[in-house]
């Protein structure tokens, strides 16, 4: 296999041998590197499964990110804001430091109080991670909710976290057109009883002058100084909703001095930020990468950070590397589906711009093809810039599997994550726990904690051990496939359980399932991924009409629409089946094994569990009917 160098020249081997003799004090040196208020009194507190880093320790994130900057980087740009539209905003880390002070005070002045919860429904703009960063100062809650998730999402999450407060924007722009978040925000309410105050920030409109409407122009009518509240190293920070394979979303809860060091740390490994890099970071921070790689992680290394607003096509496919080229960008962090979707245009795109200032290059969210990742390291970083493929997910915080420039020079291999970060015993495992010999897929799994792992889950701590923690005994179980090469790199392959990847984005099929037979024509449903060229996965529904449902003739686009409309854009299938049943193990679980033989044109496979094999022709008879 060719080999790819990393080609940095950073190698420092004590990293990952310091790491390796005692994780636990690794870790404390690692967070001695930020600013603690309060020494802590133990650096790791592990009750399994609830781990608790540098216990007794007093800091705030607010102040690693922006007070600790003023001295050696107040006039540094913080942010270089672009627009869709082509406006842009310039942004120093003072700057946002005197305006995270005047929102912290703003939602202090509306009774927001430590351990609070604030739900932000806001677009790609600084005042996403001003609001974020206010709520860190005065140690209040932030659930950030993707701007794209739909009324009935949004008032779920605003309940279930107890929010009171919901800040959001009149409008966000999306390929041209405004995106109105007011209205979305309106309908929510109706579902949402205890939100007390609404903070609107306006870019086309001025919000109502009425209760509980407050306009963000107002809230911010405040002194530019607020003192960064001690915050406890175990105190949240923040809930982050994900998808998981029953019907509701999980609130992942993150707290403060571990997940900060994590970030710290990592961000500086996998990108081997400099003090005159230009980062670039394409993850909407509705997101987890938006959280620690976009809003926490480059402010605590005093990095510069381009932010766009819009979507990576609009208004054409050369729109990312406009934006590399104009701010000479020397790091760009993106996703798979956004490559493949870029492929498709051209490598003539690309090529026509000046890419040269890029050192390197990063991808997140799901396993990157050796292809797609052999065009990013030709095309886009002219064979030059290392790929630096990171795997983790919302529940671990930060990267847990990455190469890592910024220490180490290990080769690299096209579509592998190479090895785990340092401090962390990671395995592959088979079925029964043990592990499993090199080049053979089983489960990944982890054996010990680290400081991003989340505290739990929001008011679940039962769900926590249960879904995270009882696969196998004393090991965190992320949920994916893995192998292991005979050089001891570590090969991601996909969700094993029922969680769908579309475009990056984590869907539960549970979630999609119970949504479809929320129509009232509806009695049962199977929804399954289909590899997709572009999105890497597709959703494909399956749906079983009651009895006496009448014409079944539009149920296909009425069920599109209303996944849409119940969860979001996001999460619109692809394709709808309507089936007279769904195929069934005797002992009633739908065999979504055999649907997806059956979509994909395959041999149907094992059927000798089946209840009722008679189900398979109505399905057959719906796929040759819709690709006629
Ligand atoms: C799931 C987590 C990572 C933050 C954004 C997504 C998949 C993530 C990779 C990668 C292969 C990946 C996993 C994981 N995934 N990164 N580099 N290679 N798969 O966070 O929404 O919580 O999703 O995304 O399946 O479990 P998330």
């Amino acid at each position: 296999m060719e080999s790819y160098d990393i080609g940095l020249g950073n190698n420092d081997a004590t990293v990952r041998s310091e790491a390796e003799r005692d994780y636990v004090r690794f870790w404390d040196d690692q967070a001695r590197l930020l600013n603690w208020f309060e020494p802590w009194t133990q650096t790791l507190q592990w009750d399994p499964p609830f781990a608790r880093w540098f216990v007794g320790g007093v800091t705030n994130i607010s102040y690693n990110a922006l007070d600790a900057h003023q001295d050696a980087r107040g006039d540094k740009p913080a942010i270089l804001w672009e627009g869709e539209d082509g406006a842009s905003r310039i942004l120093t880390y003072r700057d946002m430091w005197l305006q995270v002070q005047r929102a912290a005070n703003g939602l202090k002045s509306l009774g927001v109080k430590k351990g609070d919860r604030v739900t932000v429904y806001l677009p790609m703009v600084p005042e996403l991670i001003i609001t974020m960063m206010a709520c860190a100062r005065i140690g209040a809650v932030h659930t950030v909710v993707f701007s794209g998730f739909s009324a009935g999402s949004l008032a779920e999450r605003i309940n279930d976290s107890g929010s009171e407060v919901v800040v959001t924007a009149d409008i966000g722009y999306r390929r041209g057109r405004p995106v109105r978040l007011m209205g979305v925000v309106e309908d929510a309410l109706a579902k949402a009883p205890s939100v007390r105050h609404v903070i609107v920030l306006s870019r086309e409109s001025a919000p109502p002058d009425e209760p509980p409407y407050v306009s963000w122009d107002d809230m911010m009518e405040q002194p530019e100084s607020c003192a960064a509240e001690p915050v406890g190293s175990t105190d949240p920070l923040f809930i982050l909703y994900t998808s998981g394979t029953t019907g509701r979303p999980k609130g992942v809860l993150h707290g403060t001095g571990g997940y900060m060091t994590h970030i710290h740390s990592t961000f500086r490994w996998a990108f081997d930020i400099r003090d005159d890099d230009i980062y670039f970071c394409t993850a909407d921070i509705g997101w987890v990468t938006g959280h620690s790689y976009v809003a926490y992680a480059p402010f605590l290394c005093g990095a510069t950070q381009i932010i766009y607003e819009g979507a990576p096509d609009y208004p054409d496919a050369s729109r990312l590397w406009k934006i590399i080229e104009k701010y000479r960008a020397t790091i760009f962090y993106t996703t798979p589906t956004a490559l493949r979707m870029l492929i498709k245009h051209g490598d003539h795109i690309p090529k026509s711009h000046d890419l040269s200032a890029l050192r390197l290059l990063g991808s997140v969210g799901e396993p990157i093809n050796p292809e797609v990742w052999k065009w990013y390291y030709r095309v886009v970083g002219g064979s030059r810039c290392p790929i630096i493929d990171t795997w983790w997910q919302t529940e671990t915080g930060g990267m847990l599997i990455s190469a890592l420039p910024g220490i180490e020079t290990r080769p690299l291999k096209p579509g592998s994550g190479t090895v785990s970060i340092p401090g962390l015993d990671m395995a592959v495992l088979d079925e029964n726990g043990n592990d499993v010999p090199p080049d053979t897929k089983g489960y990944l799994a982890v054996r010990n904690p680290w400081p991003g792992m989340m505290l739990t889950l929001w008011k679940d701590d039962q769900k926590y051990k249960d879904v995270y923690w009882s696969k196998f005994a004393g090991c965190y179980y992320p949920g994916d496939y893995a192998r292991i090469d005979e050089d001891g790199y570590l090969w991601l392959l996909g969700r094993a359980d029922d969680i769908l990847k579309v475009s990056g984005h984590r869907i539960g099929t549970a979630e999609l399932e119970s949504c479809v037979v929320s129509h009232d024509a509806i009695a049962e449903s199977a929804v399954v991924g289909m590899p997709n060229e572009v999105k890497g996965e597709s959703i494909v529904v399956f749906a079983v009409p009651r009895e006496g449902a009448g014409d079944t003739g539009s149920l296909g686009g009425e069920i599109r629409k209303l996944v849409a409309g119940a969860i979001g854009p996001i999460a619109k299938p692809d394709s709808v089946y309507v089936v007279p049943s769904l195929p069934k193990t005797r002992s009633g679980k739908i065999m979504r094994r055999l649907l997806k033989n059956m979509v994909a044109g395959d041999a149907v496979g094992d059927t000798t569990t089946m209840e009722d094999a008679s189900a398979l022709d109505g399905v057959r008879a719906a796929i040759s009917d819709q690709h006629g």
